[in-house]
């Protein structure tokens, strides 16, 4: 059993079952800029509870994790909510995000090595629709001095530099590093050094 496995194996939900804070602001934030609801992904979504969010305004969300045990208790919650839910047990190593698909991506403390984050988000940006939307926010490098919550590994880490060199061909609505209070489960609990990005595909010739 996996580290994650083992952790969603603990009673009750490790992030809590209410959707990350900045992504309720973001998506609200892009439906009023006009985004349909369409196809969503959730990147490493844990036990679903953004996705499910997600899956309350509309969007037709698959959830990706390596953990089953994580997205089991996805599933379970989508039933008890009467929601749906298209969920994936899969490295984002292996996994193919399809391309030009997706309304709306999001990645919620989706820490990988560096590698491999550069290459999951360039095929975020291929897997956006034309005017489809990338959420995302994560720890950066200063909250290895915060002890609040993520990774304690400098190269799980990331700075808003480094995405804007991941994430280009969208255009950028919103990207900062900012301190904030992060209070989720038992797992996210004080002040925390954060990256947040909100940025589009380009919609294209109309
Ligand atoms: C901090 S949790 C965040 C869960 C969820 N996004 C949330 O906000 O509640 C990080 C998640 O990343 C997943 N993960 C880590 N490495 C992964 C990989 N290579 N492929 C797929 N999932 C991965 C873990 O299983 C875990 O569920």
């Amino acid at each position: 059993m996996s580290l994650w496995d083992q952790r969603y194996a603990e009673p009750g939900f490790a992030y809590g079952r209410e959707p990350n804070e900045f992504l309720v602001h973001a998506v609200s934030h892009i439906i009023g800029l006009g985004q349909r609801r369409g196809a969503a992904l959730c990147l490493a979504e844990g036990e679903g509870r953004n996705a499910l969010f997600l899956a309350s305004l509309g969007f037709e969300v698959t959830a990706v994790d390596s953990s089953s045990v994580g997205l089991a208790k996805a599933n379970s919650l989508a039933k008890e909510r009467g929601l749906s839910l298209h969920t994936v047990v899969a490295d984002l190593a292996e996994f193919v995000v399809a391309p030009g698909h997706f309304a709306l991506i999001v990645s919620i403390w989706c820490h990988l090595p560096g590698s491999l984050r550069a290459s999951v988000h360039s095929a975020c940006v291929r897997g956006l629709c034309p005017g489809g939307a990338f959420v995302l926010e994560a720890y950066t490098p200063a909250q290895l001095a915060f002890q609040t919550g993520g990774p304690r590994d400098l190269g799980l880490l990331m700075s808003l530099d480094e995405l804007r060199g991941e994430l280009q061909g969208l255009e950028w609505v919103h990207g900062v590093e900012i301190e904030r209070e992060v209070h989720e489960g038992v797992f996210h609990h004080g002040k925390s050094s954060v990256v947040q990005v909100v940025a589009r595909a380009p919609c294209g010739a109309q």
